[in-house]
């Protein structure tokens, strides 16, 4: 089977090796020169995919990259994994999707399969990207060319999760292009869980997103509630989830990070309007989500407080800056909003990350670009007034940091088992 995967990031190019593993022969397609380039060498370019797991695929001639679309020509299905960001004024930016569906849309054969996996508001995949493809191939929608929904499920950092094993949602636009996706996708992936339609495939994805971001706000607020009568909320967690059911865990921290959990629940929100509808949980949420770095400030003034130090003119290191323990995306992390909201008050900040060795651009805080992260040693680490703790990456020695570090505030529960001086730590 002949597959082309559009988008060979996060989500596109552990799919791509997947299919790629099962037999498959796999085009993988993009418009970043670099990251073609470097696939087709047998470099990965993301922390939790090995060099040899492409070197494997590529050898065996069941993977290639290209920024040439008219190579989907030979594919029985495209399966299109591509960015679906927020624009400026926090709306669905699905231009990606439709750039791709016009990219794709002269070239694509008769009876081919196209598989939408970005997550999206229902309606992007039978109505968007369908009258694109349409527009620019002559071709029709479960008449021509079948059509499909597939939201991904990533579990970035966990080495449990693979591929091949997370059940997958499929909707299809009619039945054949529904029984098309699942026999497609059954080549590699183990376990499907066909649904009526593209729009409850969409709508699926949405919920589970939503789903988590609604449960951290609930923690992120319940740790403002709980801390003010003096109770700790890791350890009411902790003890909240030896129910054995009814209960599931979320923790609190300093704000979203990631691709999805800030951005996805927008796309519905933004949706609703069209049928009248507001989506309350949705935007008190964000609400609660996005004042917490605020809260995290509030701390830190406090602790530099108790040491007679202002924020202003402190030398403070940001511990971790990807978005999640032990990956290196570090895209919309709070870590960025926690590093402007301190220097914009007048502290000279720093950032350690041993997955994140230097800033790259960034849309949104694009003043911190080409910053590398400093040493971990002694001397570096005691040289700052404060070590503020945003990603708890388990590669760092806390009992190293406890012994070096002056003043510690903690997001993320990471000092709760080293024996360290009360005075020195901070929870937020
Ligand atoms: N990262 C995750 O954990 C995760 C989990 C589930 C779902 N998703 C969803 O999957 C989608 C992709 O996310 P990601 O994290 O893989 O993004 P990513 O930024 O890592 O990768 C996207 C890739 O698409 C490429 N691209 C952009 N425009 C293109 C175009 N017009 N044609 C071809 N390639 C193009 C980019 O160069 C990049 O390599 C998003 O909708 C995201 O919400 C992500």
């Amino acid at each position: 089977m002949n597959i082309s995967v559009v988008g060979l990031g996060y989500v596109g190019l552990p799919l791509a090796i997947q299919f790629a593993r099962s037999g498959a022969n796999v085009v993988g397609l993009d418009v970043d020169e670099a990251k073609v380039r470097q696939i087709n060498a047998g470099r990965s370019y993301i922390k939790h995919i090995a060099d040899k797991t492409i070197g494997e695929v590529l050898s065996a001639n069941h993977l290639s990259a290209s920024t040439d679309f008219s190579q989907v020509r030979q594919a029985d299905a495209v399966i299109i994994c591509v960015p679906t960001p927020l624009n400026k004024n926090r709306e669905p930016d699905i231009s990606f999707i439709l750039d791709t569906g016009r990219r794709i849309a002269p070239h694509l054969a008769k009876g081919a399969l196209v598989i939408l996996e970005s997550t999206t508001y229902p309606g992007t995949t039978d109505q968007d990207l369908r009258r694109v493809i349409e527009k620019h191939s002559n071709l029709k929608a479960g008449v021509d060319f079948h059509l499909a929904f597939s939201p991904e499920r990533e579990d970035p950092g966990n080495p449990n999760s693979v591929v091949a094993t997370i059940p997958k949602v499929v909707g299809g636009f009619t039945p054949a292009c529904l029984e098309k996706a699942l026999t497609v996708y059954s080549m590699a992936l183990k376990r499907l869980v066909p649904v009526s339609s593209c729009r409850v495939a969409e709508a699926a994805k949405l919920l589970e997103n939503i789903f988590r971001s609604v449960n951290i706000a609930l923690v992120n607020e319940l740790k403002l509630v709980y801390g003010a009568m003096g109770i700790d909320i890791w350890e009411v967690i902790e003890a909240a989830k030896t129910k054995p059911f009814g209960f599931m865990a979320f923790y609190p921290g300093p704000g979203l990070g990631g691709h999805c959990i800030p951005i996805d629940p927008f796309y519905l929100t933004w949706k609703a309007r069209e049928y009248g509808r507001n989506t309350r949980f949705i935007e008190l949420a964000g609400e609660i989500n996005t004042a917490m770095p605020e809260h995290v400030i509030h701390c830190v003034t406090d602790a530099l407080n108790s040491h007679k130090k202002a924020v202003r003119g402190s030398r403070i290191l940001v511990l971790g800056l990807a978005y999640k323990p032990d990956v290196d995306d570090e895209r919309e992390s709070p870590s960025y909003v926690l590093m402007d909201l301190l220097s914009s008050r007048g502290a000279e900040v720093e950032y350690y990350d041993p997955y994140v060795p230097t800033i790259g651009l960034t849309r949104e805080h694009s003043q911190w670009a080409g910053k590398r992260s400093v040493e971990w040693d002694e001397t570096t680490i005691g040289s700052f007034d404060l070590i503020l703790i945003a990603t708890n990456h388990s590669a760092v020695d806390y009992q190293e940091l406890g012994k070096w570090a002056r003043c510690i505030v903690d997001t993320r529960n990471a000092m709760a088992s080293i024996p360290v001086s009360k005075a020195k730590i901070w929870k937020a």
